[in-house]
């Protein structure tokens, strides 16, 4: 317990880095009173430009990202039945981090970066599901929220596959903690979900933004 806590705090600590609260802030405007509100790369890209909106996907990837090779480091060759396990942990943490920063009451983002970075930092197998999923989507709709809930449908999908199948070998090194694994991940997924309710809503009822990488968007 004492380690799953470690990591959930090592990951809150990179996590409430909130790259488009500051970047935002740089540029003068609290991100939050933008466009759709959320403090994340989608928003900041329709309301401060692509670069805005690729500096904030890239901080954001990257804080997870280290928040997650740190502790394997630190731990992998200490427990390195449980690596995968405590990866997990400390992502489900910099999620909580970023989508609740303290020192910004917590209103933060909606973790989609984050769990980007995440994956990177967990698996190779995820990336090609990821980007294909998404990329797909968002060319289809132009909606990155829909694209954002696919890849955690994906990201389940896949873990459990590879708990039961074994397929790319890291399931196999964590046997003792698949399910807790699969109960985690699928608490990021419904945490993903009900950030993204005012999303799920519009998209329901026709009325979710649309978002253009080289296009001028409404904000
Ligand atoms: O990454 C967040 C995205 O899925 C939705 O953002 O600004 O459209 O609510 P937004």
């Amino acid at each position: 317990v004492v380690l799953r806590l470690i990591c959930l705090v090592i990951g809150y600590a990179f996590g409430m880095i909130q790259t488009a609260y500051f970047y935002g802030k740089m540029k003068g405007i609290d991100i939050r009173k933008h466009g759709s509100g959320n403090a994340g790369t989608t928003n900041t890209l329709r309301v401060l430009g692509p670069k805005a909106g690729f500096t904030v996907l890239f901080g954001d990837m990257l804080k997870c990202a280290i928040a997650v090779w740190l502790v394997g480091w630190i731990f992998g060759s200490m427990y390195p039945e449980h690596l995968y396990l405590l990866k997990i942990y400390t992502a489900f943490g910099a999620i909580l981090g970023h989508d609740f920063p303290f020192y910004m009451n917590f209103k933060g983002g909606k973790g989609i970066a984050a769990t980007c970075g995440f994956v990177i930092a967990f698996h190779w197998s995820f990336i090609p599901m990821f980007l294909i999923v998404f990329l797909v989507l968002f060319n289809i709709t132009h909606y990155v929220s829909l694209g954002s809930l696919a890849i955690y449908v994906g990201f389940i999908a896949l873990l459990v596959i590879e708990g039961q199948l074994g397929l790319f070998g890291f399931a196999d090194m964590a046997t003792p903690d698949k399910i807790e694994m699969y109960i985690v991940a699928i608490v990021m997924t419904v945490l993903a979900f009900y950030r993204h309710r005012s999303n799920i809503v519009k998209l329901i009822k026709g009325e979710e933004r649309k978002t253009y990488i080289f296009k001028k968007n409404k904000v």
